[in-house]
């Protein structure tokens, strides 16, 4: 494919943004805008460059101001991490210089592979592709690879095939001719095939399925565990937390959880057992928690426990239901269904 059409195309309907200056671009001036475009729309981040790069004009700039500078710079694009890095970044290439080929500019700390490939294309010439999300699509759809986005093996053909499309130009703008052709022509849904330069080399165009390349992500499997969970109260009005040590609510406090397996009445016996505890909790409901790819029941209990139940370190601690600790919306959930159950008793019995 020799991409002729696709240049083409784009001296027609290329996007305006600040950052395409003619080619080839101050390095620096790429860096920012490839860190920016990593987390925010282009859209977006044409508006505020300009803000930065007044307020931060060279290089030498970032890495002589303070971090939190840095930070306060990046205000309206969010994700503060990358303004961090690009501060470190800056004072590296401050004293080293620009390293200009893509696998040297990988070696410097927080570039990845598609950030280092772009500078080393759009600053300083060099013709490998910085693939991400809309030249994977494209490279699926053009070769109908039945590969998911993000896959390894989808991420090498479509290097493959653009670095000989770009050989075949001799300019890095092909790349950004795929970006604009991935954002509005060949587009995640819907693709404008009726308007794609690269349409009859198209093999899912083709198959008349362009929608189906790449595969989707592949979902993990939802996970549908029932926990127990204990509201345990003292005369003084207070519940026992524990801190939790496994994933996914580590470093949480929580009343007392069982999650394992088998029989709920055996699983009750073994909580209380942990805890030093005899006596009947009562049943008080359920509820659900989704947390990532779990969606959990939870059977909430309570019980009583008389004065003598002293703290204990690891078994928890006894604290008052205002008290300020890390938890997890799920004790909100636990705490709500035992005052709605309470409120329901006194309606009854009251
Ligand atoms: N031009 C150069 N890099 C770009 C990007 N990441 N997104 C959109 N246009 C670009």
């Amino acid at each position: 494919m020799d991409g002729r059409q696709l240049l083409d195309w784009y001296s027609q309907h290329r996007r305006s943004f600040p950052w395409r200056t003619p080619f080839p671009r101050d390095p620096y001036l790429v860096l920012v805008a490839e860190v920016m475009l990593q987390q925010t729309q282009a859209s977006r981040v044409a508006e505020l460059l300009p803000r930065f790069l007044a307020r931060f004009p060279r290089l030498e700039d970032v890495a002589a101001a303070g971090e939190d500078q840095v930070v306060a710079a990046f205000a309206g694009l969010g994700y503060y991490r990358r303004a961090r890095l690009l501060h470190r970044l800056a004072q590296q290439l401050v004293q080293r210089g620009w390293p200009q080929d893509p696998h040297q500019l990988r070696q410097l700390p927080g570039l990845g592979p598609y950030t280092a490939a772009a500078v080393a294309a759009f600053a300083f010439g060099h013709l490998t592709p910085p693939v991400d999300g809309n030249l994977a699509r494209i490279a699926a759809r053009l070769l109908a690879l039945p590969l998911s986005a993000h896959s390894a093996q989808l991420r090498r053909q479509a290097t493959a095939l653009f670095s000989q499309m770009a050989q075949s130009q001799s300019t890095p703008a092909l790349f950004e001719a795929l970006m604009d052709l991935g954002a509005t022509v060949c587009r995640p849904v819907s693709p404008l095939c009726g308007q794609c330069p690269l349409a009859a080399r198209c093999l899912a165009f083709q198959k008349g399925r362009p929608e189906d390349f790449p595969l989707p992500k592949p979902q993990r499997a939802r996970e549908t565990p029932t926990w127990l969970a204990l509201w345990l109260e003292n005369p003084a009005g207070e519940v026992l937390l524990r801190p939790i040590t496994e994933p996914p609510l580590q470093g949480l406090w929580l009343p007392p959880l069982e999650r394992g397996s088998g029989e709920v009445e055996t699983r009750l016996r073994r909580l209380l057992g942990e805890l030093g505890l005899g006596g009947e909790p009562k049943a008080v409901g359920r509820l659900s928690h989704r947390i990532t790819h779990r969606l959990i029941t939870v059977l909430v209990f309570r019980l009583s426990v008389p004065p003598q139940v002293g703290e204990n370190g690891r078994n928890g601690r006894w604290v008052s239901v205002e008290a300020n600790v890390p938890t997890s919306s799920l004790a909100y959930k636990i705490a709500r269904l035992v005052a709605e159950a309470e409120s329901q008793r006194s309606i009854t019995y009251g």
